[in-house]
């Protein structure tokens, strides 16, 4: 990453941070009863203090590309980073990929225990949709209707979940790369078109516009899925702030598995070419967004 954009970057994943820390107030919203101390705990602790917040950041960007930067397009990259949280914690379970530690500390049923690690992944995920669909979202309730039926559609059976499904399924059996590709389009692509289709969305982008910055998410979707796995090969835990070295014990099928890093990392570089030449008509204005696809391809950690 460009050094200049560092602290840039890290402005707006603190203004996620700040949003989410409000989500996550121990006051019940209206229509509650009360939220209880334990889970709250279990869900501040999965959703606060650390991460790249890479996809709340996609869709603030891509909407800043777009001219639209405010309190309401942060309460909507909070909502799709609650779902990424939800995602990890129920990841990391025993009965799933059965990790101990997360973002350099112990996993949620490491600090607390399994059923409080479920009904806080299911509390999150719950969450999302209430803030995807509150007021300072979008003026428009009818868009901010069809971005909650995407959130969802993103996350679902025919997406996160549904990928997380066939990536269990396959585990230990030959996979073939379409079959690969499709699954991780699925468990990890759906999350970051998403935010980049929602940030044009957000922006009230045109709908050639909306079209192609929803393939620059697929783009940014299937490169970081790639490099996940080769870091999973390659880099150690301490720097990645969980366990390396799982899928080829787990028998995870992915395209490392299947090609090798070499030919990995060449798909990167050309998925990177793709992505820029996607991002050439906006010129200067897609600055920041040309600078986090180079990130999520040469990122380290
Ligand atoms: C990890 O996502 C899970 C994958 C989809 C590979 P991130 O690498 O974005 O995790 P955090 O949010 O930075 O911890
Ligand atoms: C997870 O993929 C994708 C999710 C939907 C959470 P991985 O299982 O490879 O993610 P890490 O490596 O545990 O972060
Ligand atoms: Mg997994
Ligand atoms: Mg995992
Ligand atoms: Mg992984």
């Amino acid at each position: 990453m460009a050094f200049e954009l560092k602290p840039h970057l890290a402005k707006q994943a603190g203004r996620v941070e700040e949003t989410l820390s409000v989500l996550l107030t121990a006051d019940p919203a209206d229509q509650e009863t009360q939220r209880p101390e334990r889970l709250l705990e279990a869900m501040r602790y999965a959703a606060l203090g650390g991460g790249k917040r890479l996809r709340p950041i996609l869709v603030l960007e891509t909407a800043r590309m777009f001219g639209r930067d405010d309190p309401g397009i942060v309460i909507a990259g909070s909502a799709l980073e609650l779902i990424h949280c939800y995602s990890l914690v129920h990841d990391d379970l025993p009965t799933m990929d059965d990790d101990d530690l997360r973002r350099g500390q112990p996993t949620v049923h490491r600090a607390f225990d399994e059923a409080t690690a479920i009904l806080a992944g299911d509390a999150l995920l719950t969450l999302a949709f209430d803030a995807i669909t509150l007021d300072r979202v979008h003026p428009d309730p009818h868009l901010r209707l069809e971005l909650c039926r995407d959130l969802s559609r993103a996350a679902g059976i025919g997406g996160m979940a549904g990928g997380q499904m066939l990536d269990l399924q396959s585990e230990h059996r030959s996979r073939t790369e379409t079959e690969i590709r499709t699954l991780q389009s699925m468990k990890t692509g759906a999350l970051l078109r998403y935010a980049c289709r929602a940030g044009a969305r957000l922006g009230n982008a045109s709908e050639q516009d909306i079209g192609r910055l929803t393939r620059f998410g697929e783009i940014i979707g299937l490169a970081f899925q790639l490099a996940d796995d080769l870091l999973d090969l390659e880099a150690s835990p301490e720097r990645m702030g969980k366990a390396t070295g799982k899928d080829a014990e787990a028998g995870k099928a992915t395209l490392v598995a299947l090609s090798g890093p070499e030919r990995t990392r060449q798909e990167l570089a050309s998925l990177l070419e793709e992505a820029e030449a996607l991002l050439a008509p906006y010129g200067q204005r897609a600055e920041t967004l040309s600078a986090l696809a180079r990130y999520v391809v040469q990122r380290d950690h």
